[in-house]
């Protein structure tokens, strides 16, 4: 398969998609700028199936790290599986997650940003925001990889997009997730974020529109 093709049968999906949360789970640490380069090449073949998390509740569950996160000027570092908390992210930043009862649902795989808040603007919903948290479906609309979070200085809008390197779709996580670079045609669906206690990143709701293609 080349690299600009997208995984045809059931079988090439499954591989792909377990390949996929290998290399997460491995390496994690997309978010860090410098490892996201050595991760986009190979990240240009990988598809990733939309199961689906079988309609379980998406609202009151906390969003758990689907990758290791080191803030880019933080000594700490946070592993798979644990909890978001508001101060863990800088800004702006980007990072995988799960809902914590859905974290083998590739599905379900949340992009979690961290924006200024003067910078999230329409379509963008305002209430499904908090603190500057935003989040999306990660699951691109075009045919279903993992979109990435591309902080270079090549990218359709000149500020960091969330970047599928399947075939090369952009959406602005600033301006609800649009599409600002095809062949995706619709946006990444948006899902609603409050801070809950124990200062934890919740889910206020399902997502605002169909995941994937
Ligand atoms: S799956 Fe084709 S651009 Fe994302």
């Amino acid at each position: 398969m080349s690299s600009t093709d997208s995984p045809t049968t059931d079988e090439e999906l499954s591989s792909n998609n377990t390949l996929r949360r290998r290399i997460v789970q491995t390496f994690g640490g997309i978010g860090v700028v410098s490892f996201a380069a050595a991760m986009l090449t190979p990240l240009k073949t990988l598809g990733i199936n939309a199961e689906g998390g079988g309609g379980t509740e998406l609202a009151g569950q906390t969003l758990v790290l689907a990758e290791r996160y080191q803030p880019p000027d933080g000594d700490t570092t946070f592993e798979v599986g644990d909890p978001v908390t508001v101060e863990m992210m800088d800004m702006p930043d980007s990072i995988l997650t799960f809902p914590e009862e859905l974290v083998d649902s590739n599905n379900d795989m949340i992009r979690l940003h961290r924006l200024p808040e003067d910078q999230i603007t329409e379509p963008t919903n305002p209430d499904w925001t908090a603190e500057g948290y935003v989040a999306y479906s990660a699951i691109c609309t075009h045919l279903g990889c993992t979109v990435d979070w591309d902080t270079s200085d090549e990218t359709a809008t000149g500020r960091p997009t969330d970047h599928c390197f399947c075939h090369g779709s952009q959406f602005d996580p600033y301006e609800g997730a649009k599409v600002v670079h095809p062949p995706a045609e619709r946006p990444l669906p948006q899902i609603g974020l409050e801070v809950g206690e124990d200062d934890v990143i919740q889910l206020t709701s399902d997502f605002g529109d169909k995941v994937g293609p």
